[in-house]
């Protein structure tokens, strides 16, 4: 997909005008664990434009979306999303409570052009949560009883491309489909950004989604994308005990908890492997009685989480970015949601726009920090993907967009 033309439709190859468009977007967004309230609106922001110019074009629009993942505290509704798009959008958006029973259908039924609906976190159909083939989730219930009900998909979710699920992946092989303005951007401008030339480039990862990053630190070190990877967050806890740290009893709890030792055979083959291309934090953060300590790797306690990487990572860390040519950054570097552990993450961004690098950064929560500490305006492209993101920088193909291209084949005299 690079530096070519797109491979499959976008809103520019179809005519809107009266037609009721399903559209799929990502607002999935960082959740504060004690008052469940919307921490940073970055993605429902980002999917306006979208909305808006379907609305001009005379459509009406049933916006498909999820939040968070089953058990997980940030899985809810999306009642404060559809509040905060209608804010961002200017016009009404009404939140159904229902994905596909009988009152999603009759609003859908009855949607007027100009009208947005906003369905419920399509998560809450299990169905939804399985990774198969676009074959199969082509024949899940959302899309066989949703899809005769519009005249088109649209796709804007770039970041959950990485994603095999029914909502993104089952619509296009029955109807005719587009990519959205946001995902269409987002593929264009990472495709002419990112030279795997760039060298040195170093891929900073953080964030909690541990499986995710251990898969593509294996491509990416694999392909000989990455010239470093500097660990953070959850993933980093991983790869100490890998080294053969001892990361306290609280974060193995933790790390038990998620079921992340199963990754553990994976991370000690990437350090024999790769070793110090992989690099681990030094010292870290945590709580004591109420304040945030550090320590090095040898003062870890058991009665408190690991929360942030410490001073001495960041400055380590921070020397390495300065020689940088490309710096690709995903995830954050502590538990943000908590003020005492955003250090790490602002120290890394600080050290990000004083280099001379080229920055790509995903993820909604790094964009966040970035616009408090106003430096946002010196870094080159914020994606809205995380994996996604990387995903798509390492060169794999992601599900979403496939099938975005097998239904521009499929669908070709239907326009
Ligand atoms: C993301 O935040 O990366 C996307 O919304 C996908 O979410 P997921 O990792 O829970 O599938």
């Amino acid at each position: 997909m690079r530096g070519h033309s797109l491979p499959f439709y976008t809103m520019d190859d179809f005519n809107f005008d009266g037609k009721k468009v399903l559209l799929r977007v990502d607002i999935n967004s960082p959740i504060d664990p004690k008052t469940g309230k919307i921490l940073d609106d970055t993605r429902i922001r980002s999917h306006a434009q979208t909305v808006k110019e379907l609305i001009g074009l005379g459509a009406s629009v049933a916006i498909l979306a999820h939040q968070g993942r089953p058990g997980d505290n940030d899985f809810t509704t999306l009642r404060d999303h559809s509040e905060l798009l209608s804010k961002h959008l200017g016009m009404d958006v009404n939140y159904i409570e229902d994905i596909f029973g009988p009152y999603a259908r009759s609003q859908i039924s009855s949607m007027k052009p100009g009208d947005i609906l906003l369905l419920e976190n399509t998560r809450f159909y299990s169905e939804e949560n399985l990774e198969k083939v676009p074959e199969v989730q082509a024949k899940t219930f959302l899309v066989k009883i949703l899809s005769p009900l519009f005249s088109l998909y649209v796709n804007d979710a770039f970041a959950t491309a990485h994603r095999s699920h029914p909502s993104l992946v089952g619509f296009p092989m029955v109807m005719p489909s587009a990519g959205g303005r946001l995902l269409q951007t987002e593929v264009e401008i990472l495709s002419s950004l990112f030279e795997p030339s760039s060298k040195p480039c170093i891929f900073v990862l953080g964030g909690g989604k541990v499986s995710d990053s251990v898969q593509l630190m294996e491509t990416l070190l694999s392909k000989g994308l990455a010239d470093k990877i500097l660990l953070t967050g959850l993933v980093s806890h991983l790869f100490l005990i890998a080294r053969g740290s001892n990361v306290g009893k609280a974060t193995t709890k933790i790390m038990e908890g998620k079921g992340l030792f199963s990754l553990l055979p994976r991370a000690e083959s990437l350090i024999k492997k790769y070793g110090e291309t992989i690099m681990t934090p030094i010292d870290v953060a945590f709580l004591k009685e109420g304040r945030r300590v550090e320590a090095a790797l040898d003062g870890i306690p058991d009665n408190s989480p690991i929360y942030d990487i410490g001073e001495s990572t960041v400055s380590k860390y921070s020397e390495l970015l300065k020689n940088a040519k490309t710096v690709i950054m995903r995830g954050p570097a502590g538990y943000i949601e908590d003020p005492r552990f955003t250090r790490g993450s602002e120290g890394l961004l600080k050290a990000l726009v004083s280099s001379r690098a080229v920055s790509l950064l995903g993820g909604g929560h790094l964009r966040a920090i970035s616009e408090r500490l106003n430096i946002a305006d010196k870094i080159g492209y914020f994606s809205t993907g995380g994996g996604a993101f990387i995903m798509f920088l390492s060169g794999e193909k992601l599900p979403a967009l496939e099938v975005l291209i097998a239904s521009k084949q499929k669908f070709n005299s239907e326009r």
